[in-house]
């Protein structure tokens, strides 16, 4: 794995994040040192998701970055087709590879499409959500929950994990201080963390923890109860 050098040196200009060859071939190192409980919430989405996967059906993960959380799945007991999508081609490139490092052997697709733009959901058991509602722009964002509400089956569920924002301000200014504790505490310097944030200010836009339970709701989702909360990241499991 190698380790996560995007914002260590002081630039002139910070531009907007983009989920690039140079993110792809350090995002495993990222992810592990900025999400709180990353692998638990990989373990957790795998653990859930076995349990609503159907035989015949397709388990979508959008946003699927590296394929990390297909391989949560590898051993799963049913007949499932795995489906990913990205709109990054250089993080695919990087999940397919990862895939065939691990010999992943189910059935998959890896599409590379924009899912603000036509994407299709269809006959799925299981759609995931890890860490990827965020960087759709709000506008679009009803209307990318229902084509993912839609395509769900019956009984289908959906797993979605977001940064949230809090409705109180110094709950929200205190939470976002931890979580910058937590990045340093993994190695990454002031200057790592105010460049990345910069990045980040117009490309992830979160939503309190109420707006995306409102939008689920919006969306057709029968029940959406939280799974896993760490200060400003929420886990919230949606069934139809
Ligand atoms: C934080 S990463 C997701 C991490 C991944 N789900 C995991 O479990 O490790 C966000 C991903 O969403 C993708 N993404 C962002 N906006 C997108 C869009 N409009 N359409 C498709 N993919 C998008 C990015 O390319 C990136 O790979």
């Amino acid at each position: 794995m190698s380790s996560d050098q995007l914002f260590a040196e002081k630039k002139d200009l910070v531009g907007n994040f983009a989920f690039d060859r140079d993110a792809a071939l350090v995002f495993d190192d990222m992810l592990t040192r900025s999400v709180p409980f990353y692998a638990e919430i990989q373990r957790m989405i795998g653990e859930i998701a076995a349990d609503f996967a159907v035989d015949g059906t397709n388990i979508y993960d959008l946003g699927c970055s590296l394929c990390t959380t297909f391989l949560q799945l590898q051993r799963l007991e049913r007949e499932v087709t795995f489906i990913g999508i990205d709109a990054s081609a250089e993080m695919l490139e990087q999940g397919r590879q990862n895939l065939d490092h691990h010999h992943f052997s189910r059935p998959y697709h890896l599409l590379c499409q924009d899912l603000e733009q036509s994407f299709t959901v269809e006959n799925a058991s299981v759609a995931i959500l890890n860490l990827t509602l965020q960087f759709i722009r709000p506008l679009r964002r009803d209307a990318f929950m229902r084509t993912v509400a839609e395509g769900l089956n019956k009984n289908g569920c959906l797993i979605l994990v977001e940064k949230v924002l809090s409705d109180e301000s110094l709950l929200n200014r205190l939470f976002i201080k931890y979580y910058y504790e937590l990045k340093k505490r993994n190695g990454y310097s002031e200057l790592e963390i105010a460049q990345k944030r910069e990045a980040l200010e117009n490309v992830l836009i979160p939503y309190q923890l109420c707006e995306n339970e409102e939008l689920l709701q919006r969306a057709g989702f029968r029940s959406v109860e939280v799974f896993f909360k760490w200060y400003n990241f929420c886990g919230l499991l949606a069934l139809k």
